[in-house]
């Protein structure tokens, strides 16, 4: 039986059974699967909704670490997990958008997983192991241009956050230094401050403790402002790239055929946990920027999404990425 056969009776089943469901979802622990390494980005924002999401749902929330292929094996395991509002789909613009420029995907990143709602985002920031010779962006760029035989950036696989970052870096400079995929961009982090690898094109809310714990050196944010969490550090169009702009944002998805009521409860739990001030001040620390309030719905993940999938694949067929 195909999986075409199998998504349409997992809808039917879905819509015989969803009011009674619907009406006492949730009635058993929740997983949220986040495709990378716990101890990442993903993992601690998805960690960070999860702890208030059992408030207001008043059942379990559990994350599952399902790694792999830039979170391509994450995201099909919840696309084929049952359409009951018990298994959510954690992502952001490499696994949801990117993945499907790069990939074979045999699902359909848009059509085929209900939104739920945006999360937040965050610019990228240029960091190095101290160990790098340099002190400012061009300086950084430069060191690049010289080394590239040798040098490293390390990733969360093909098509992660931080490698079409580091693609969309690399073109603009003209450099082809390799790539070192991880799990995630957490133990890249690790490796980093070890000097075991040379730059990560991170997210800030990953990098930005250990640049403030001066354990590794930050060049510059992927946005035209600066990062008020941290000051010193300058824009991109500052630094000499104007135009490197990279906002990573993250969203929660469920598998196709979800109902609509468990669709809004889900919704309804994340919204309170964006406006929870425990929340609202770990993102300031983490340099998240929380979505607008009419941001927060459904249909504005989906609308986002697909203006992305929009402005982002031609890039990266341009750069023809492979997997
Ligand atoms: C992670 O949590 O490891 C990141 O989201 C990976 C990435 O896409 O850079």
């Amino acid at each position: 039986m195909n999986f075409r056969t199998l998504a349409s009776i997992a809808t039917l089943l879905a819509v015989f059974t969803a009011p009674g469901q619907a009406e006492t979802f949730p009635s058993k622990p929740i997983t949220i699967i986040v495709p990378f390494a716990a101890g990442g980005p993903s993992d601690v924002l998805a960690r960070a909704l999860a702890d208030k999401m059992r408030a207001t749902l008043k059942e379990t929330v559990v994350i599952e670490n399902v790694t792999g292929a830039a979170g391509t094996i994450g995201v099909t395991r919840a696309v084929r997990s049952p359409p009951d509002g018990y298994t959510l789909s954690f992502g952001h613009l490499g696994t949801h958008v990117v993945n499907g420029a790069i990939y074979p995907l045999p699902f359909d990143l848009v059509n085929d997983l209900d939104p739920v709602a945006l999360l937040g985002a965050n610019p990228m920031l240029v960091v190095s192991k101290n160990a790098i010779p340099a002190k400012t962006f061009k300086e950084l760029i430069a060191w690049l241009k010289a080394n590239q035989a040798k040098a490293t950036l390390g990733t969360a696989g093909v098509g992660s956050g931080a490698h079409f970052s580091g693609v969309f870096l690399q073109n603009l400079i003209g450099t082809n230094a390799s790539y070192v995929p991880y799990r995630g961009t957490g133990p890249a982090l690790q490796d980093l401050v070890a000097g075991q690898i040379d730059i990560i094109v991170d997210q800030a809310s990953n990098s930005l403790p250990q640049v403030q714990a001066g354990t590794i050196r930050a060049y510059a944010v992927t946005d035209s402002k600066r990062l008020p969490a941290l000051p010193d550090v300058p824009s991109v169009d500052e630094a000499g790239l104007p135009g490197f702009h990279v906002s990573l944002w993250s969203g929660m998805w469920a598998p196709k055929g979800t109902p609509k009521e468990v669709i809004a409860k889900l919704n309804e739990s994340i919204r309170a946990a964006l406006g929870d001030p425990a929340v609202q001040k770990r993102y300031a620390e983490l340099g998240l920027e929380a979505p607008a309030e009419n941001q927060r719905t459904p249909e504005a993940l989906r609308a986002h999404q697909k203006a992305e999938v929009e402005k982002w694949w031609p890039v990266i067929k341009a750069a023809n990425v492979k997997p």
